[in-house]
């Protein structure tokens, strides 16, 4: 099976992360061995996409309880909890960030004090990888059973193998539905400011012979018009209790369009970005990021000197414009409140 590339990996008692601002020119690991390097990480953006980073913080909590134990032995766990604080502050709006924290702290305080924590914890951490990558896998079979005629499909920055454990959400039902034979063609934002649909997904679609065609942000609304597409599918990075999703800005523009023309829309996630302790869109933290990701391109000034930018790296798509939610529990047609906290008590 190909789960496609590896953005992720635990390597000779390190972190490995295939450092994401480089591709597609350059294909560069970096070695992570702290706690310290695992937020730089995933705050610049070496690692991103939602399960990704869940994925990278249970390998950091990792790295932190090793400095840790050698540290202060039997006295570990209150630097350690310390730590994980500051690994899930990294970034504010991809929930699995929190939730995988939240999961090694709760399995690291339940440890003997005067036990070496790393082996439990590693073990930990290496299932919180498999099961994103297991759940990615469930996605794309029941996110291809939705694309019930052969059509074109877009898709928004990278929810691909290289925003998860493997396979991707978005990308994986992509993958499944173009190995059925579903998709006439994929199409890609570029995904302003970061271009990660340029840069990544396109790389990532082409590495496994999947042919793409790349847009402008700004071209989705007038694809759509000419009958071009027949699903938008996304990933997300947090779906709060009423169905409202966040995802990469330009999401909601998208939605907007596509219920205009006609486009059904898809959001694919783990049950891991689902946060029921929201109650709506309204109360999730949206990442505004520096200005000069805006006023720059490739680290050269394009903007007239003078001019100022907004930059936030996330927006909330409404659940009413939602047509279907994906997940590895099931699929939730016109998700509202009540299936989703059903799902989640499965
Ligand atoms: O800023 P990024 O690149 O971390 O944003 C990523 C996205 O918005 C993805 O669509 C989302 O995390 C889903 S990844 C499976």
């Amino acid at each position: 099976m190909n789960d496609g590339v590896h953005a992720v990996a635990w390597t000779y008692g390190a972190l490995t992360l295939l450092d994401q601002r480089r591709l597609p020119g350059e294909t560069v690991y970096l070695r992570i061995d702290d706690v310290d390097g695992a937020i730089d990480a995933i705050r610049d953006m070496v690692v991103r996409g939602a399960p990704a980073i869940g994925i990278a913080a249970a390998y950091g909590a990792v790295l932190a309880a090793r400095a840790a134990w050698r540290a202060y032995g039997a006295g570990w766990k209150g630097p350690w909890e310390a730590d994980l604080e500051r690994l899930a502050g990294a970034r504010p709006t991809a929930v699995n960030l929190v939730w995988a924290v939240r999961r090694m702290r709760h399995l690291g305080l339940d440890l003997p004090d005067d036990q070496d924590p790393e082996p439990a914890l590693l073990d930990e951490a290496r299932a919180i990888h498999a099961e994103d990558l297991a759940a990615n896998l469930r996605m794309g079979e029941l996110g291809a059973a939705l694309v019930d005629s052969r059509c074109g499909v877009l898709t928004h920055c990278n929810a691909g193998a290289l925003a998860t454990g493997g396979y991707g959400t978005a990308l994986g039902v992509i993958r499944s539905a173009w190995k059925e034979g579903k998709i006439e063609r994929v199409y890609a934002d570029e995904t302003r400011p970061w271009l990660q649909g340029a840069r990544l997904t396109a790389w990532e679609l082409l590495q496994d012979g999947i042919p793409v065609t790349l847009l402008a942000d700004g071209a989705a609304a007038w694809l759509m018009k000419q009958g071009r597409v027949g699903w938008v599918i996304v990933g997300a990075d947090r779906i709060a209790a009423n169905g409202d999703v966040a995802n990469k800005i330009g999401t909601y523009a998208l939605a907007l369009a596509a219920r205009r023309h006609g486009v059904r829309f898809m959001v694919v996630a783990p049950t891991s970005t689902i946060d029921l302790s929201l109650a709506s869109g309204e109360d999730i933290p949206i990442e505004e990021r520096p200005a000069d990701e805006v006023l720059e391109l490739g680290g050269k000034r394009v903007a007239a000197a003078g001019a100022e930018a907004w930059n936030p790296a996330f927006d909330v798509t409404p659940a009413e414009l939602v047509d279907a939610i994906v997940t590895e529990r099931g699929v939730l047609v016109h998700p509202v409140h009540e299936c989703l906290v059903d799902l989640m008590q499965d």
